[in-house]
C-alpha cells in the first residue's frame, strides 16, 4: 500500500506530474467535482491545524467525496490509550485513504506500517510535512516557473520547522539550487538533513537576514515553533530573532517571492500583506489544489507497489535515544533502523535520528 510519509517518497517526475495534475484542476475545477463520488477521506489530527486539515477537507469535498475524523487528540481514543497501530487499522474500516497529523516524530510511519488505505503525513512532530511541500512548490512553480537555477533562503526556526525540512529534501531534487539557512545558533537545520539531503547542494549559513534578503529569489519565513521548546525561557529568549518589514524588504529583489507556511505570529508584520510579493495565502490556496491533486493520484493508484528497502533494514536490534520519537510511547512497536553502509551509519526509520551503534552495520 503506497502512502506519504517524506516527501522523498515522490520522485521528481511524481512531484512535476502532481504539480500539472493542480494547476488543471485549478483551471477546471468542474471537470472534478464528482471523481471521488463515493469515497471517503478521514482527517486524524492529534495537534491542532487550520489549514492542513481544512484544506484536506475542502480537496475531498470539491472533488465529490466524503469526510470523517477528529481535530483533537482528546475526542479520540487516544484519550484511552489506544494506540496509533490500532487507530489506524480500525479508520482503514470506515475510509479509503487517511491524512494524519499527529506530535510524535515518526507516527505517520507507525501508521502506514498498519493501515489497510493509504497514509498520508499531515506533519509529524518536529520532523516533517509532506503536504506543505507540495503547496510551497506549486506557489513557486507559479511565480518563477520552476526550480533550477533559485536562490531560497529559509528564515526562523530551522529545528522544530518541519515544513522546512520537507522542503529543502523536495528542492534537492532540482538543479543548482542554492540553499540559505538563516537562524539563532540554537534553532540551527539538524545535521541529518544536511547529510541526508544538502550533499549536492550548495549553502551557506547566517544568522542575519538583512545581510542576504538581497540575493534571494524566494525568502521562506517560519515561526518559532514555541510547542517544541522543552525550556519556555529559550522560546521567549529566541522568539523574536526576525521580522519582516516593508523597510527590510527595500533590499530585496523586486520578484522576490515571500512565502510562510501560515500561522503566523510576528515574524512577518500584517503590512507587508499587501506588497506584492507577499505569496502565503496564496501558497495556503494552493495547498488545497495539491492536496485535490494527491487525493486522486492515491487512489487511482492505490495498488501501486511498496517501495521496498527490506534488505537494508535492521529490526529490533537497536533502539532510538530520540525522547520526541513515536518509538518511546508507542506499545509492542518494531524497532527499525535503516542502514546507509556507503556512510557507515544507520538511522531510525522514524524519526531520522542517527544511531551511535555502528557495529550492527
Ligand atoms: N501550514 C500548516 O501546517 O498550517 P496548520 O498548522 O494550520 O495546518
Amino acid at each position: 500500500m503506497r502512502s506519504l510519509i517524506d516527501i522523498t517518497d515522490f520522485s521528481t517526475a511524481e512531484l512535476d506530474a502532481l504539480i500539472k495534475s493542480a494547476c488543471d484542476i485549478s483551471k477546471h475545477p468542474k471537470r472534478y467535482a464528482k471523481k471521488c463520488r463515493g469515497k471517503t477521506l478521514a482527517t486524524l489530527f492529534f495537534e491542532p491545524s487550520t489549514r492542513t486539515r481544512l484544506s484536506f477537507e475542502a480537496a475531498m469535498l470539491e472533488l465529490g467525496g466524503n469526510v470523517l475524523g477528529f481535530s483533537d487528540a482528546d475526542s479520540s481514543s487516544a484519550a484511552k490509550g489506544e494506540s496509533i497501530s490500532d487507530t489506524a487499522k480500525v479508520v482503514s474500516c470506515y475510509a479509503d485513504i487517511i491524512a494524519m497529523r499527529h506530535f510524535k516524530e515518526g507516527a505517520a510511519y507507525v501508521a502506514a506500517n498498519a493501515a489497510t488505505v493509504p497514509i498520508i503525513n499531515a506533519g509529524d512532530g518536529g520532523h516533517c510535512h509532506p503536504t506543505q511541500t507540495l503547496a510551497d512548490l506549486l506557489t513557486i512553480y507559479r511565480h518563477k516557473g520552476g526550480f533550477d537555477n533559485l536562490t531560497v533562503g529559509f528564515c526562523g526556526d530551522l529545528k522544530y520547522g518541519r515544513t522546512v525540512h520537507s522542503a529543502i529534501a523536495a528542492l534537492s531534487r532540482y538543479k543548482n539550487v542554492k540553499v540559505v539557512l538563516i537562524s539563532p545558533e540554537e534553532l540551527k537545520l539538524p545535521d541529518y538533513i544536511k547529510t541526508e539531503n544538502m550533499a549536492n547542494m550548495q549553502y551557506t549559513e547566517t544568522t542575519s537576514l538583512s545581510s542576504v534578503i538581497g540575493s534571494l529569489d524566494i525568502l521562506y519565513m517560519t515561526r518559532i515553533q514555541r510547542e517544541r521548546f522543552d525550556d519556555a525561557s529559550v522560546y521567549e529568549r529566541l522568539k523574536d530573532s526576525y521580522i519582516l518589514t516593508p523597510k527590510k524588504l527595500e533590499k530585496a529583489k523586486a520578484d522576490m517571492c515571500i512565502l510562510h507556511p501560515l500561522p503566523r505570529v510576528n515574524e512577518i508584520s500584517v503590512a507587508v500583506d499587501d506588497d506584492p510579493r507577499a505569496c502565503y495565502f496564496e501558497q495556503a490556496l494552493n495547498g488545497k489544489y495539491m492536496r485535490m491533486a494527491l487525493i486522486l493520484k492515491f487512489l487511482k493508484h492505490k495498488k501501486e507497489k511498496e517501495n521496498s528497502e527490506e534488505s537494508n533494514l535492521i529490526k529490533n536490534k537497536i533502539f532510538c535515544q530520540n525522547p520526541k520519537c513515536v518509538t518511546q510511547t508507542e506499545q509492542e512497536i518494531e524497532h527499525i533502523f535503516k542502514a546507509d553502509k556507503t556512510q557507515g551509519i544507520c538511522r531510525c526509520i522514524y524519526c531520522d535520528t542517527q544511531s551511535q551503534q555502528k557495529e550492527e552495520l
